[in-house]
């Protein structure tokens, strides 16, 4: 098993893939990205992401991307690296060019695509949940592009470390509403009813949100799409964050505030059985 790296459809190790400094991606953080995640060498939920991708390169117009040579790549990327349990990371900028604010035309994009063996989280975090705290909403207008202008989302994420907690929620001052976590979208069981606001510009279009929404329609699970206002968060029965990584987590203390009994909530952990349930069942039947 080797961590391993695909640069331009060239597999090799990753210290050995380089970009040069001219690249749109580093020079203006003109790029978009994917996070996959590989459970047992199959690349969950694999088709959503692509058209999460496909969604990204559309709104910021990169051209000359072949989303089935990308697709490819990944696989083989990930087959060639032996690993099962994988981060798939996948970047794409622009291009080279030299720096200007204008955007060329007819560069070539950069496409380049890590497999490492993934960091799991315990599974004890799982069943204690965690702590979020709230952070002002700072980031640009359009959140529903997956760029990788991610500096706010960091200085977010640093600040939740900092304050001994594993996320930070965004919450934008000019309404009181939540949009989503530094790295993970935001529910909450309130009145019994499962929350979580729309997937419009002020948020990324969360590809295990979306799937947990699928899910908890087919649990018979009572849900509302629409606005969160912290106050409504700050008195939720059961919060928790979905991602790639993340899954689906529980947030037993919202800064300084026990949220429910402060144990994960019944809806929390129903919804991610099964969700390990429909994994176990896609690595079934890939096999
Ligand atoms: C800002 C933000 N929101 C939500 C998510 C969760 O998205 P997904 O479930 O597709 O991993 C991420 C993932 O990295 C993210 O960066």
């Amino acid at each position: 098993m080797a961590e391993l790296a695909c640069l331009n459809g060239r597999i090799m190790p990753i210290s050995e893939a380089k970009i040069p400094i001219e690249d749109r991606g580093l020079q203006f953080g003109d790029s978009i990205y994917e996070v996959i995640r590989a459970y047992s060498g199959h690349l969950w939920l694999l088709d959503r992401h692509m058209e999460r991708l496909k969604a990204s390169i559309l709104a910021l117009n990169i051209t000359g991307v072949n989303l089935n040579e990308v697709e490819s790549q990944i696989k083989m990327t990930l087959q060639r690296s032996g690993i099962g349990d994988a981060i798939v990371y996948l970047q794409i900028t622009r291009g080279v060019a030299p720096r200007s604010h204008a955007i060329p035309q007819n560069i070539t994009p950069n496409i380049i695509i890590t497999v490492r063996h993934i960091q799991k989280f315990p599974e004890e975090l799982y069943a204690t949940g965690v702590k979020a705290v709230l952070v002002e909403e700072t980031r640009w207008a359009r959140r529903d592009i997956k760029a990788t202008n991610l500096l706010p989302n960091i200085l977010a994420y640093n600040e939740a470390r900092r304050r001994g907690a594993f996320e930070a929620i965004f919450v934008d001052q000019a309404d009181g509403m939540v949009t989503e976590g530094s790295h993970t979208n935001v529910f909450a069981v309130i009145n019994g009813v499962l929350r979580t606001p729309p997937a419009d510009h002020r948020i990324l279009p969360g590809v295990t949100r979306e799937f947990v929404l699928w899910l908890a329609s087919k649990e018979g699970i009572e849900v509302d799409v629409s606005p969160l206002p912290v106050s409504e968060l700050m008195e939720a029965e059961e919060i928790f964050l979905t991602g790639t990584l993340t899954e689906i987590l529980g947030v037993t203390l919202l800064e300084n505030k026990i949220v429910g009994t402060g144990t994960v909530g019944t809806i929390t952990k129903r919804l991610h059985s099964a969700f390990r349930e429909e994994v176990r069942k896609a690595i079934e039947s890939a096999a």
